[in-house]
C-alpha cells in the first residue's frame, strides 16, 4: 500500500511495489479512460525551487489527467522563499492546501527535511546532486516497455556521473536486479561517488566496469544511459568548460553500437547526443519523458486515490 507514503529516496520503494506502478503505468497507458476521474476533488502542489520541464509539467499533465487540480510555483522567486521563508515553513503552510506534494530543491536532503514537517505525502523530484527517484520510475518503466523486461542486461552511464543525480537513483535501483552489467563512461573528474561503489553495487555483486572511452565499450551496451554534465553544480566554470563536451554522442559512434542497443537520456541534453542520433530507432529519450508522466500518473493515484 502507497497510499499517504512519503516517496523520497528510490529504495523507499521495494521492487514489488515498483513493479506494481509499472503495471498499473501499463494499464493506464492501455485504457487511460479508466483513471481519468481516480483524483477528482484532490490537489497536488509542485514546488520547484530549481528549474524543471518534464518533472513538473509531467506531474501536472499526470494529475490533470487523474482528474485532480494543481497549485505551486515554478521559481522560488514567486513565492514567500524570496522573503527568508524557511523550508519547514513553507512545507506545513502547503500541506493545509494540499493533498500532496511534490518538490525540487537544489540542497540534498531537503525532501527528507521537508517529509518531517508535512503532513501530506512528499515526493522528491529532485535534491541537489542526491537523488531524483521518480526519474528512475520513468527509466525503468521505459526499459521494460522497450525491452520486455528489468534485467539482464549491460546498461553504460556516460557523461556527469558524479553530480547527475538520475544516475544516482538509478544505478541505486538497477543493483537490485539479475543479471545487471554495469559500465562508468567518465572523465575521472566526474566519475561515480564512492558511496554508491561502496554500498549498493558491492552488497548486490554488481558487475562493473570504469573507463573513460565512450567508443572501446559501446559495442557491449545494451543500454546507453547518457547525462548532461551538470553546469549548476560545478563551483568553478572553467572547469565546466573543460569538461562539458566529453563525450558526444553522434551517427559514426552508432555505428558501432548494437543494432538494438536502447538510447536513454533523463534530458534536457545540452551537447552530449548529436541532433542526428533523434532518426535512429535506437533513440528512446522522447519516448522515456513521455513514460515519465504514465509512471507519475501511477505514483500518484497510488499515493493520493
Ligand atoms: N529529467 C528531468 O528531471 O528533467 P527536468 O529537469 O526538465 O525536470
Amino acid at each position: 500500500m502507497l497510499k499517504g507514503r512519503h516517496y523520497i529516496e528510490p529504495l523507499d520503494l521495494s521492487k514489488e511495489e515498483m513493479e506494481g506502478l509499472f503495471g498499473r503505468a501499463s494499464e493506464i497507458i492501455s485504457k487511460p479512460d479508466e483513471f481519468r476521474d481516480l483524483c477528482r476533488g484532490k490537489i497536488l502542489a509542485t514546488l520547484f525551487f530549481e528549474p524543471s520541464t518534464r518533472t513538473r509539467l509531467s506531474f501536472e499533465a499526470a494529475m490533470l489527467r487523474l482528474g485532480g487540480s494543481c497549485l505551486g510555483f515554478a521559481e522560488p522567486g514567486s513565492s514567500s522563499a524570496s522573503k527568508g521563508e524557511s523550508l519547514a515553513d513553507t512545507i506545513r503552510t502547503v500541506a493545509c492546501y494540499a493533498d500532496a506534494i511534490v518538490m525540487r530543491n537544489p540542497k540534498e536532503g531537503a525532501a527528507l527535511l521537508a517529509s518531517r514537517y508535512s503532513e501530506v505525502p512528499v515526493i522528491n523530484a529532485g535534491d541537489g546532486g542526491h537523488h531524483h527517484p521518480t526519474q528512475t520510475l520513468t527509466d525503468l518503466l521505459t526499459i521494460r516497455q522497450l525491452r520486455g523486461e528489468i534485467g539482464h542486461m549491460c546498461i553504460g552511464f556516460c557523461g556527469d556521473l558524479k553530480f547527475g543525480r538520475t544516475v544516482h537513483s538509478l544505478v541505486d535501483t538497477l543493483a537490485r536486479y539479475e543479471g545487471i552489467k554495469m559500465v562508468f563512461i567518465s572523465p575521472r573528474e566526474l566519475s561515480i561517488p564512492d558511496y554508491l561503489s561502496t554500498g549498493p553495487i558491492a552488497r548486490n555483486q554488481v558487475e562493473v566496469h570504469f573507463t573513460d572511452s565512450l567508443e572501446k565499450v559501446i559495442g557491449d551496451l545494451d543500454i546507453l544511459y547518457m547525462t548532461r554534465v551538470q553546469r549548476e553544480r560545478f563551483f568553478n566554470e572553467e572547469e565546466y568548460i573543460r569538461l562539458k563536451d566529453s563525450y558526444i554522442l553522434n551517427k559514426e559512434k552508432m555505428l558501432l553500437a548494437k543494432k538494438d542497443m536502447t538510447i536513454l537520456h533523463p534530458l534536457p541534453r545540452v551537447n552530449e547526443i548529436d541532433l542526428e542520433v533523434d532518426e535512429d530507432p535506437r533513440a528512446a529519450y522522447f519516448k522515456q519523458a513521455k513514460f515519465g508522466m504514465y509512471v507519475r500518473m501511477a505514483l500518484l493515484s497510488s499515493i493520493i486515490a
